[in-house]
């Protein structure tokens, strides 16, 4: 995987995630509808909730491998456009 996801935002966009962080330090960029951007960090046992209607990525800022685990309702999809 690349340091940076592709940013997207889920078919269903009224559908949230959350990533759980397990390895590696880590950013979620996030900007809702109306523009509002937000940096969260993704360290060990830290979780990310992006809230429905959020385009989102997440960025590898550290040396080593970012692990994540990440939970989305199955109907989401993602949209990359
Ligand atoms: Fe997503």
């Amino acid at each position: 995987e690349y340091f940076m996801t592709r940013g997207h935002i889920h078919n269903q966009a009224d559908r949230p995630e959350i990533y759980y962080g397990q390895k590696g330090r880590g950013l979620m960029l996030m900007e809702s509808p109306e523009g509002e951007v937000r940096i969260v960090p993704i360290d060990a046992q830290t979780v990310c909730y992006v809230p429905p209607f959020w385009i989102h990525r997440s960025i590898n800022v550290g040396d080593d491998d970012l692990v994540m685990l990440f939970c989305y309702p199955a109907d989401s999809g993602q949209d990359y456009e």
